[in-house]
Protein backbone atom coordinates (compact mmCIF):
# COMPACT_ATOMS: atom_id res chain seq x y z
CA UNK A 1 0.00 0.00 0.00
CA UNK A 2 1.31 3.40 -0.50
CA UNK A 3 1.64 6.05 1.91
CA UNK A 4 -1.09 7.79 0.37
CA UNK A 5 -3.53 5.08 0.16
CA UNK A 6 -2.40 4.38 4.05
CA UNK A 7 -3.42 7.43 5.04
CA UNK A 8 -6.79 7.78 3.83
CA UNK A 9 -7.43 4.44 5.20
CA UNK A 10 -9.44 4.73 8.59
CA UNK A 11 -10.04 2.11 11.06
CA UNK A 12 -12.16 2.78 13.75
CA UNK A 13 -12.20 0.06 17.25
CA UNK A 14 -15.44 -0.89 16.28
CA UNK A 15 -17.94 -0.15 13.21
CA UNK A 16 -21.52 -0.98 13.85
CA UNK A 17 -22.58 1.46 11.43
CA UNK A 18 -21.30 -0.84 8.75
CA UNK A 19 -22.66 -3.90 10.29
CA UNK A 20 -26.18 -2.44 10.10
CA UNK A 21 -25.64 -1.60 6.54
CA UNK A 22 -25.37 -5.29 6.00
CA UNK A 23 -28.76 -6.07 7.68
CA UNK A 24 -30.91 -3.23 7.76
CA UNK A 25 -33.23 -5.05 5.15
CA UNK A 26 -33.54 -7.67 8.20
CA UNK A 27 -34.24 -5.65 11.02
CA UNK A 28 -36.53 -2.64 9.82
CA UNK A 29 -39.36 -5.15 9.51
CA UNK A 30 -38.86 -6.62 12.78
CA UNK A 31 -38.38 -3.72 14.62
CA UNK A 32 -41.64 -2.42 13.00
CA UNK A 33 -43.62 -5.81 14.12
CA UNK A 34 -42.92 -5.13 17.67
CA UNK A 35 -44.20 -1.10 16.95
CA UNK A 36 -47.23 -2.44 15.68
CA UNK A 37 -47.61 -4.75 18.25
CA UNK A 38 -46.85 -2.32 21.03
CA UNK A 39 -46.32 -5.28 22.91
CA UNK A 40 -43.11 -3.92 24.42
CA UNK A 41 -42.21 -6.58 27.87
CA UNK A 42 -42.09 -9.72 27.51
CA UNK A 43 -44.12 -11.60 24.73
CA UNK A 44 -43.10 -14.06 21.86
CA UNK A 45 -39.85 -12.33 20.71
CA UNK A 46 -38.36 -12.82 24.52
CA UNK A 47 -39.61 -16.83 24.38
CA UNK A 48 -38.49 -17.06 21.20
CA UNK A 49 -34.66 -15.34 21.23
CA UNK A 50 -34.46 -17.52 24.91
CA UNK A 51 -35.39 -20.57 23.28
CA UNK A 52 -32.92 -20.12 20.11
CA UNK A 53 -30.17 -19.04 22.86
CA UNK A 54 -30.45 -22.35 25.12
CA UNK A 55 -30.21 -24.21 21.81
CA UNK A 56 -27.33 -21.86 20.77
CA UNK A 57 -25.39 -22.25 24.12
CA UNK A 58 -26.15 -25.98 24.21
CA UNK A 59 -27.68 -25.65 27.41
CA UNK A 60 -31.48 -26.18 28.72
CA UNK A 61 -32.87 -22.93 30.16
CA UNK A 62 -32.26 -19.28 29.01
CA UNK A 63 -33.54 -16.61 30.85
CA UNK A 64 -33.28 -12.88 29.09
CA UNK A 65 -32.36 -10.12 31.73
CA UNK A 66 -31.49 -6.51 31.41
CA UNK A 67 -28.07 -6.20 31.18
CA UNK A 68 -24.95 -8.69 31.47
CA UNK A 69 -24.14 -6.82 35.22
CA UNK A 70 -27.52 -7.65 36.01
CA UNK A 71 -27.22 -11.26 35.37
CA UNK A 72 -24.48 -12.29 37.14
CA UNK A 73 -26.15 -10.29 40.02
CA UNK A 74 -29.00 -12.52 39.52
CA UNK A 75 -27.18 -15.28 39.10
CA UNK A 76 -25.50 -14.96 42.17
CA UNK A 77 -28.91 -14.08 44.28
CA UNK A 78 -30.39 -17.41 42.83
CA UNK A 79 -27.60 -19.44 44.65
CA UNK A 80 -28.32 -17.88 47.92
CA UNK A 81 -25.14 -15.52 47.92
CA UNK A 82 -25.37 -12.82 50.24
CA UNK A 83 -24.24 -10.22 52.83
CA UNK A 84 -20.99 -11.81 54.27
CA UNK A 85 -20.31 -14.39 51.41
CA UNK A 86 -17.07 -14.31 49.53
CA UNK A 87 -17.48 -14.74 45.72
CA UNK A 88 -13.78 -15.76 43.55
CA UNK A 89 -13.67 -14.05 40.61
CA UNK A 90 -10.23 -12.35 38.58
CA UNK A 91 -8.88 -9.34 39.00
CA UNK A 92 -7.89 -8.80 35.14
CA UNK A 93 -11.65 -8.21 33.55
CA UNK A 94 -14.33 -6.09 33.30
CA UNK A 95 -15.50 -4.45 36.27
CA UNK A 96 -19.36 -5.60 36.50
CA UNK A 97 -18.13 -9.06 37.35
CA UNK A 98 -16.89 -7.92 40.99
CA UNK A 99 -19.69 -5.15 41.13
CA UNK A 100 -22.12 -7.63 41.12
CA UNK A 101 -20.69 -9.38 43.94
CA UNK A 102 -20.74 -6.39 45.68
CA UNK A 103 -24.00 -5.05 45.03
CA UNK A 104 -25.38 -8.31 46.67
CA UNK A 105 -23.47 -7.15 50.16
CA UNK A 106 -20.82 -10.13 49.07
CA UNK A 107 -17.47 -9.44 49.31
CA UNK A 108 -14.69 -10.19 45.88
CA UNK A 109 -12.12 -12.55 46.55
CA UNK A 110 -9.56 -11.57 43.47
CA UNK A 111 -7.03 -13.87 41.93
CA UNK A 112 -4.35 -12.97 39.22
CA UNK A 113 -4.68 -14.03 35.68
CA UNK A 114 -2.70 -16.32 33.31
CA UNK A 115 0.01 -14.21 31.42
CA UNK A 116 -0.58 -15.67 28.25
CA UNK A 117 -4.44 -15.94 27.84
CA UNK A 118 -5.45 -13.27 30.64
CA UNK A 119 -7.78 -15.71 31.80
CA UNK A 120 -8.17 -16.50 35.25
CA UNK A 121 -5.25 -18.01 36.69
CA UNK A 122 -5.67 -21.98 38.29
CA UNK A 123 -2.78 -21.56 41.13
CA UNK A 124 -3.87 -18.00 42.59
CA UNK A 125 -7.52 -19.60 42.54
CA UNK A 126 -6.33 -22.16 45.29
CA UNK A 127 -4.20 -19.71 46.94
CA UNK A 128 -7.27 -17.50 47.27
CA UNK A 129 -8.96 -20.55 48.86
CA UNK A 130 -6.17 -21.12 50.79
CA UNK A 131 -6.23 -17.59 52.08
CA UNK A 132 -10.10 -16.63 52.14
CA UNK A 133 -12.73 -17.93 54.64
CA UNK A 134 -16.37 -18.19 53.13
CA UNK A 135 -15.70 -18.55 49.84
CA UNK A 136 -19.30 -19.36 48.62
CA UNK A 137 -19.07 -19.61 44.48
CA UNK A 138 -16.22 -18.84 41.64
CA UNK A 139 -16.84 -16.64 38.87
CA UNK A 140 -14.67 -16.97 35.90
CA UNK A 141 -14.78 -14.73 32.87
CA UNK A 142 -14.35 -16.09 29.20
CA UNK A 143 -11.92 -13.12 28.37
CA UNK A 144 -11.96 -11.87 25.44
CA UNK A 145 -14.40 -14.40 24.03
CA UNK A 146 -11.77 -17.64 24.83
CA UNK A 147 -12.72 -20.15 27.01
CA UNK A 148 -11.09 -20.13 30.51
CA UNK A 149 -9.97 -23.17 31.96
CA UNK A 150 -12.89 -24.65 33.28
CA UNK A 151 -11.63 -28.12 34.11
CA UNK A 152 -9.20 -26.61 36.57
CA UNK A 153 -12.44 -24.84 38.17
CA UNK A 154 -14.22 -27.03 38.52
CA UNK A 155 -11.66 -29.24 40.20
CA UNK A 156 -11.09 -26.31 42.75
CA UNK A 157 -15.41 -25.51 43.12
CA UNK A 158 -15.98 -29.35 43.95
CA UNK A 159 -13.08 -29.93 46.29
CA UNK A 160 -14.38 -26.46 48.20
CA UNK A 161 -18.31 -27.78 47.67
CA UNK A 162 -18.98 -24.45 45.62
CA UNK A 163 -20.89 -23.29 42.45
CA UNK A 164 -19.27 -22.36 39.50
CA UNK A 165 -21.09 -19.25 37.69
CA UNK A 166 -19.81 -18.46 34.17
CA UNK A 167 -19.53 -15.12 33.04
CA UNK A 168 -19.40 -15.52 29.50
CA UNK A 169 -20.62 -11.80 28.73
CA UNK A 170 -17.96 -11.44 25.56
CA UNK A 171 -18.01 -15.38 24.68
CA UNK A 172 -21.22 -16.17 22.95
CA UNK A 173 -20.52 -19.27 21.00
CA UNK A 174 -17.07 -19.80 22.68
CA UNK A 175 -16.17 -23.53 22.71
CA UNK A 176 -13.52 -25.36 25.16
CA UNK A 177 -10.83 -27.81 23.53
CA UNK A 178 -13.57 -30.57 23.72
CA UNK A 179 -15.87 -28.23 21.88
CA UNK A 180 -18.09 -27.73 24.97
CA UNK A 181 -19.88 -24.28 24.79
CA UNK A 182 -19.28 -21.60 27.83
CA UNK A 183 -22.26 -21.45 29.26
CA UNK A 184 -23.46 -24.72 29.46
CA UNK A 185 -21.24 -26.09 32.03
CA UNK A 186 -21.51 -23.81 35.07
CA UNK A 187 -24.62 -23.98 37.12
CA UNK A 188 -25.34 -20.86 35.36
CA UNK A 189 -23.89 -19.03 32.52
CA UNK A 190 -24.24 -15.12 32.12
CA UNK A 191 -24.04 -13.18 28.97
CA UNK A 192 -24.02 -9.79 27.85
CA UNK A 193 -25.71 -8.27 24.99
CA UNK A 194 -24.11 -5.02 25.62
CA UNK A 195 -23.66 -3.72 21.13
CA UNK A 196 -19.99 -4.25 21.48
CA UNK A 197 -20.13 -7.81 21.95
CA UNK A 198 -20.50 -10.52 19.06
CA UNK A 199 -23.87 -10.48 18.98
CA UNK A 200 -24.61 -6.93 20.56
CA UNK A 201 -28.27 -5.20 20.87
CA UNK A 202 -29.59 -1.69 20.13
CA UNK A 203 -28.91 -0.79 23.57
CA UNK A 204 -28.67 -2.75 26.93
CA UNK A 205 -29.57 -6.82 27.17
CA UNK A 206 -28.81 -9.71 28.80
CA UNK A 207 -29.31 -13.25 29.21
CA UNK A 208 -28.86 -16.31 31.59
CA UNK A 209 -28.15 -19.87 31.00
CA UNK A 210 -29.16 -23.19 33.11
CA UNK A 211 -29.55 -27.01 32.94
CA UNK A 212 -31.24 -26.73 36.10
CA UNK A 213 -35.02 -26.26 35.88
CA UNK A 214 -35.23 -24.95 40.02
CA UNK A 215 -33.00 -22.45 39.59
CA UNK A 216 -34.92 -21.16 35.86
CA UNK A 217 -37.60 -20.47 37.71
CA UNK A 218 -36.13 -18.50 40.43
CA UNK A 219 -34.34 -16.79 37.95
CA UNK A 220 -37.19 -15.72 36.02
CA UNK A 221 -38.85 -14.61 39.14
CA UNK A 222 -35.97 -12.56 40.37
CA UNK A 223 -35.61 -10.84 37.12
CA UNK A 224 -39.71 -9.76 37.78
CA UNK A 225 -39.26 -8.77 41.35
CA UNK A 226 -39.15 -11.73 42.69
CA UNK A 227 -43.16 -11.76 41.78
CA UNK A 228 -45.12 -15.07 41.18
CA UNK A 229 -48.13 -15.58 40.73
CA UNK A 230 -48.66 -11.35 39.81
CA UNK A 231 -48.56 -9.44 42.48
CA UNK A 232 -47.42 -11.74 45.02
CA UNK A 233 -43.70 -11.67 46.34
CA UNK A 234 -42.57 -14.46 48.51
CA UNK A 235 -39.02 -12.76 47.92
CA UNK A 236 -37.37 -9.27 46.71
CA UNK A 237 -36.34 -9.40 43.10
CA UNK A 238 -35.65 -7.13 40.85
CA UNK A 239 -36.91 -5.09 37.67
CA UNK A 240 -34.51 -6.43 35.01
CA UNK A 241 -36.68 -7.82 31.92
CA UNK A 242 -35.13 -7.94 28.39
CA UNK A 243 -37.59 -5.69 25.87
CA UNK A 244 -38.83 -6.91 23.03
CA UNK A 245 -37.38 -4.88 20.64
CA UNK A 246 -33.93 -5.96 21.82
CA UNK A 247 -35.06 -9.56 21.19
CA UNK A 248 -36.37 -9.20 17.79
CA UNK A 249 -33.58 -7.31 16.78
CA UNK A 250 -31.10 -10.12 18.42
CA UNK A 251 -33.10 -12.74 16.54
CA UNK A 252 -32.09 -11.35 13.30
CA UNK A 253 -28.35 -11.01 14.41
CA UNK A 254 -28.66 -14.48 15.95
CA UNK A 255 -28.48 -15.91 12.06
CA UNK A 256 -25.41 -13.73 11.33
CA UNK A 257 -23.54 -14.51 14.47
CA UNK A 258 -21.36 -17.43 13.54
CA UNK A 259 -20.30 -15.45 10.07
CA UNK A 260 -19.49 -12.74 12.11
CA UNK A 261 -17.36 -14.89 14.85
CA UNK A 262 -15.64 -16.67 11.68
CA UNK A 263 -14.58 -13.41 10.23
CA UNK A 264 -13.38 -12.07 13.19
CA UNK A 265 -11.03 -15.63 13.73
CA UNK A 266 -10.05 -14.87 9.97
CA UNK A 267 -9.06 -11.40 10.61
CA UNK A 268 -7.06 -12.71 13.56
CA UNK A 269 -5.24 -15.23 11.34
CA UNK A 270 -4.58 -12.66 9.08
CA UNK A 271 -3.13 -10.60 12.01
CA UNK A 272 -1.10 -13.31 13.74
CA UNK A 273 0.75 -14.43 10.25
CA UNK A 274 1.53 -10.89 9.31
CA UNK A 275 3.42 -10.15 13.11
CA UNK A 276 5.19 -13.49 12.91
CA UNK A 277 6.03 -12.50 9.79
CA UNK A 278 7.40 -9.41 11.07
CA UNK A 279 9.48 -11.17 13.83
CA UNK A 280 7.06 -11.30 16.25
CA UNK A 281 5.79 -14.07 19.03
CA UNK A 282 2.64 -14.98 20.80
CA UNK A 283 2.05 -13.67 24.33
CA UNK A 284 3.35 -17.34 25.85
CA UNK A 285 6.78 -15.52 26.16
CA UNK A 286 6.74 -12.31 27.96
CA UNK A 287 7.89 -9.24 26.72
CA UNK A 288 10.76 -9.05 29.22
CA UNK A 289 11.86 -11.92 27.34
CA UNK A 290 13.33 -9.61 24.49
CA UNK A 291 13.12 -10.27 20.66
CA UNK A 292 11.15 -7.77 18.59
CA UNK A 293 9.17 -5.94 21.02
CA UNK A 294 5.29 -7.45 20.30
CA UNK A 295 3.05 -10.42 21.03
CA UNK A 296 -0.20 -11.99 19.12
CA UNK A 297 -2.50 -13.61 21.76
CA UNK A 298 -1.55 -17.30 22.05
CA UNK A 299 -3.32 -19.78 20.21
CA UNK A 300 -6.64 -21.53 21.90
CA UNK A 301 -6.27 -24.88 22.95
CA UNK A 302 -6.14 -27.51 20.04
CA UNK A 303 -10.33 -28.11 18.86
CA UNK A 304 -11.06 -24.86 20.88
CA UNK A 305 -13.19 -22.46 19.73
CA UNK A 306 -12.01 -18.58 20.13
CA UNK A 307 -14.57 -16.14 19.00
CA UNK A 308 -11.97 -13.02 19.60
CA UNK A 309 -14.59 -10.16 21.11
CA UNK A 310 -11.10 -8.36 21.28
CA UNK A 311 -7.66 -9.28 19.77
CA UNK A 312 -5.40 -7.70 22.14
CA UNK A 313 -1.57 -7.61 21.47
CA UNK A 314 1.18 -6.68 23.88
CA UNK A 315 3.98 -3.89 23.80
CA UNK A 316 6.76 -3.13 26.49
CA UNK A 317 4.98 -0.86 29.07
CA UNK A 318 6.79 2.05 29.19
CA UNK A 319 5.80 2.97 25.42
CA UNK A 320 2.37 1.06 25.10
CA UNK A 321 0.79 4.35 25.75
CA UNK A 322 2.65 6.33 22.76
CA UNK A 323 2.50 3.38 20.71
CA UNK A 324 -1.61 3.46 21.27
CA UNK A 325 -1.15 7.90 20.14
CA UNK A 326 0.58 6.93 17.17
CA UNK A 327 -1.63 4.18 16.09
CA UNK A 328 -4.58 6.83 16.57
CA UNK A 329 -2.54 9.42 14.65
CA UNK A 330 -2.67 7.21 11.99
CA UNK A 331 -6.63 6.81 12.36
CA UNK A 332 -6.31 3.57 14.04
CA UNK A 333 -9.08 3.17 17.24
CA UNK A 334 -7.15 1.23 19.91
CA UNK A 335 -8.91 0.03 23.31
CA UNK A 336 -7.16 -1.05 26.72
CA UNK A 337 -8.36 -3.48 28.32
CA UNK A 338 -8.56 -2.76 31.45
CA UNK A 339 -5.92 -0.19 32.03
CA UNK A 340 -6.82 -0.75 35.93
CA UNK A 341 -7.29 -4.37 37.57
CA UNK A 342 -10.36 -4.49 39.40
CA UNK A 343 -7.87 -5.08 42.95
CA UNK A 344 -6.38 -1.72 42.44
CA UNK A 345 -9.29 0.29 41.88
CA UNK A 346 -10.19 2.64 44.43
CA UNK A 347 -13.91 1.31 45.28
CA UNK A 348 -12.42 -2.00 46.80
CA UNK A 349 -9.59 -0.15 48.53
CA UNK A 350 -11.22 -1.08 51.82
CA UNK A 351 -10.34 -5.04 50.83
CA UNK A 352 -6.45 -3.77 51.60
CA UNK A 353 -4.89 -5.22 48.45
CA UNK A 354 -1.21 -4.29 47.55
CA UNK A 355 -0.01 -3.08 44.94
CA UNK A 356 1.98 -6.36 43.23
CA UNK A 357 -0.12 -9.04 44.33
CA UNK A 358 -0.71 -9.99 41.60
CA UNK A 359 1.66 -9.14 38.82
CA UNK A 360 0.51 -11.05 36.06
CA UNK A 361 -2.62 -8.98 35.56
CA UNK A 362 -0.80 -5.73 36.94
CA UNK A 363 1.48 -6.01 34.01
CA UNK A 364 -1.05 -6.81 31.61
CA UNK A 365 -2.89 -3.21 32.30
CA UNK A 366 0.23 -1.80 31.24
CA UNK A 367 1.18 -3.95 28.03
CA UNK A 368 -1.94 -4.49 26.43
CA UNK A 369 -3.64 -3.03 23.94
CA UNK A 370 -6.97 -3.92 21.64
CA UNK A 371 -6.88 -3.88 17.83
CA UNK A 372 -9.85 -3.70 15.94
CA UNK A 373 -10.90 -7.00 14.30
CA UNK A 374 -15.02 -6.54 13.80
CA UNK A 375 -15.61 -9.20 10.58
CA UNK A 376 -16.79 -6.23 8.65
CA UNK A 377 -13.50 -4.72 8.21
CA UNK A 378 -11.82 -5.14 4.26
CA UNK A 379 -8.48 -5.77 3.74
CA UNK A 380 -6.88 -2.61 3.65
CA UNK A 381 -7.86 -1.59 6.93
CA UNK A 382 -6.38 -4.97 7.78
CA UNK A 383 -3.07 -4.26 6.25
CA UNK A 384 -2.79 -0.47 7.54
CA UNK A 385 -3.26 -1.61 11.51
CA UNK A 386 -1.02 -4.63 10.76
CA UNK A 387 1.70 -2.50 9.19
CA UNK A 388 1.37 0.14 11.05
CA UNK A 389 1.39 -1.67 14.23
CA UNK A 390 4.53 -3.18 13.07
CA UNK A 391 6.07 0.38 12.07
CA UNK A 392 5.16 1.70 15.88
CA UNK A 393 6.56 -0.99 17.66
CA UNK A 394 9.96 -0.70 15.47
CA UNK A 395 10.23 3.21 15.64
CA UNK A 396 9.50 3.20 19.31
CA UNK A 397 11.78 0.88 20.47
CA UNK A 398 14.71 2.04 18.15
CA UNK A 399 14.17 5.59 19.86
CA UNK A 400 13.75 4.22 23.56
CA UNK A 401 17.20 2.51 23.00
C1 LIG B 1 -16.65 -9.71 31.38
C2 LIG B 1 -17.91 -8.89 31.47
N1 LIG B 1 -18.78 -9.14 32.46
C3 LIG B 1 -19.93 -8.46 32.57
C4 LIG B 1 -20.26 -7.45 31.69
C5 LIG B 1 -21.48 -6.66 31.91
O1 LIG B 1 -22.35 -6.62 30.83
P1 LIG B 1 -23.31 -5.36 30.62
O2 LIG B 1 -22.49 -4.25 30.09
O3 LIG B 1 -24.31 -5.87 29.62
O4 LIG B 1 -23.94 -5.03 31.92
C6 LIG B 1 -19.39 -7.16 30.62
C7 LIG B 1 -19.74 -6.13 29.66
O5 LIG B 1 -19.03 -5.34 29.15
C8 LIG B 1 -18.18 -7.88 30.52
O6 LIG B 1 -17.30 -7.63 29.55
Amino acid sequence: MTTATAASVNVPLLDLKAQYATIRAEIEPVVKEVIESQYFIGGPKIAELEAATATYCHAKHAIGCANGSDAILLALQALDIKQGDAVLCPTFTFFATAGSVHRLGATPVFVDCDPATYNICPESTRAAFRCHKNIKAIVPVHLFGQAADLDAMFDIANEHGVPVVEDAAQAIGTEDHRGVRVGSRGVIGTFSYFPSKNLGGFGDGGIMTTNDDALADRIKRLRNHGMEPKYYHDEVGMNSRLDALQAAVLLVKMRHLDAWSAGRQRNAAFYDATFRAAGAVDSGTPISEGGFALRYPKAAAKGARHIYNQYTIRVPGEIRDAIRQDLADRKIGTEIYYPVPLHMQKCFAHLHYTKGIFPHAERAALETIALPIFADLVPAQLEHVATSVIECVRNRTASAR
